[in-house]
């Protein structure tokens, strides 16, 4: 039998997979470890998943579970059926889980509850919202786990508050900043500035990228129609891109708001094409969790269109400021940075592109052979 300790990864939507990338490339280097990938099925169009993987160079998933699109209550249970078959075929010594994804939280009550101890990297982050379902999916994968990957100084408190051991909780940086310092040289010979026409001759235009997914953003068509008249305002004045979710896209297509055409609506893009874009962006606008802190890690100042964050450094110390939903304040926000009065702000401490080693090797540490998960009956 071997003596590597066997790590199920797990991914299911595309914001895992910048993260996975750099904790299987050194789990890959340590000969005492066994990595397995397991993707869910969350995400299965070409452009929210199979891109990302070929980009990034992360090794195809052994096992598919492709549970595809549902509700929560569907997503999260197949994905808990179909999970728990593998773990007992394949007898892991750990599971690791990313993010705040349905994928996140059901894999984790799958393992813990077949006694196979839970690893989850970006631990600890909260919005205080518990009418946002990546709330809810934080929570329950903080309670299980007893690996505690944190990002943020914030994190580890709410985990104290919560009740997890210290012992648990390593502060350990940032994994997606570890991927946007590596791509970050191969993104900008991407030739996507040129093919929207954001290049020339001189260098780039000056330009916004947005991005909005939250339901609680898309899912009501006068919320969705009140923010799009505000970023309008704005593409009034500067272009912007908008690479479309497949859930916004749907909403879009039901209500068929106009826009002006600087709005530039666009397929979602590969993770290179959008790091190239971002890092050469004058500013963005979003709701999306991890885009606030690659534009802090970028230095681009961020608006970000919810009332909360979860990823408070991202504020304290990045450029990131939260402007909500209110269509005024967003075209006012905007239009600061348009006079050269964007938010400036610095990388926080431990996102400095080791966070995947830290990880690693608090688990090799760890010596987590022989902790074989219990037979279900
Ligand atoms: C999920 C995550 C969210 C994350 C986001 C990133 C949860 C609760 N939410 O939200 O935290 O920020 O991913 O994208 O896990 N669809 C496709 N193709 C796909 C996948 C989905 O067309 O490959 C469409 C389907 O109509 C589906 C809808 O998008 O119903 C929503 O997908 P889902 O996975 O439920 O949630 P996201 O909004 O993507």
């Amino acid at each position: 039998m071997s003596d590597r300790s066997k790590i199920i990864n797990i991914v299911g939507a595309r914001p895992n997979l910048p993260k996975i990338a750099p904790i299987i490339r050194e789990m890959q280097r340590r000969p005492e470890i066994e990595p397995l990938l397991v993707h869910t099925g969350q995400h299965y169009d070409e452009n929210l998943s199979n891109i990302f993987f070929r980009q990034m160079g992360i090794p195809a998933p052994q096992i598919n579970l492709g549970v595809g699109s549902g509700t929560h209550a569907e997503q999260t249970g197949e994905i808990l059926k179909r999970v728990e078959p593998i773990f007992l075929e394949q007898r892991p010594d750990l599971v690791l889980v990313v993010g705040d994804v349905n994928s996140t939280i059901a894999v984790s009550l799958a393992a813990v509850k077949m006694g196979i101890p839970v690893a989850h990297v970006e631990a600890g982050l909260r919005s205080f919202d518990r009418s946002m379902p990546e709330e809810i999916n934080r929570v329950l994968t903080d309670a299980l786990a007893e690996y505690l990957f944190v990002t943020e100084d914030d994190a580890v408190d709410n985990l104290l508050r919560e009740g997890r051991p210290r012992e648990f909780i390593h502060l350990v940086g940032n994994v997606m900043i570890d991927s946007l310092l590596h791509f970050l040289p191969l993104a900008q010979q991407s030739h996507i500035g040129d093919d929207l026409g954001l290049r020339n001759g001189k260098g780039w235009e000056y330009f916004g990228v947005l991005t909005l997914h939250r339901p609680s953003n898309v899912d009501s068509m006068e919320k969705l129609a009140e923010l799009l008249g505000a970023i309008d305002t704005i593409a009034q004045q500067v272009p912007i891109v908008f690479p479309v979710h497949p859930r916004t896209q749907h909403r879009l297509s039901q209500a068929g708001i106009k826009h002006h055409p600087q709005l530039r609506l666009i397929q979602p893009l590969g993770y290179l094409e959008f790091l190239c874009l971002l890092s050469k962006a004058t500013f963005a606008l979003t709701d999306s969790g991890g885009i606030q802190e690659e534009t802090t890690a970028l230095g681009i100042p961020c608006l970000t269109l919810r009332e909360n964050t979860e990823r408070p450094v991202t504020v304290s110390r990045g450029t990131n400021l939260l402007v909500g939903t209110n269509a005024s304040r967003i075209v006012a926000a905007a239009e600061q940075i348009l006079r050269g009065d964007g938010k400036k702000g610095q990388t926080p401490p431990l996102w400095d592109g080791h966070a995947a080693e830290r990880i690693v090797e608090i688990l090799v540490g760890a010596g987590l052979r022989g902790r074989r998960c219990a037979d279900v009956t």
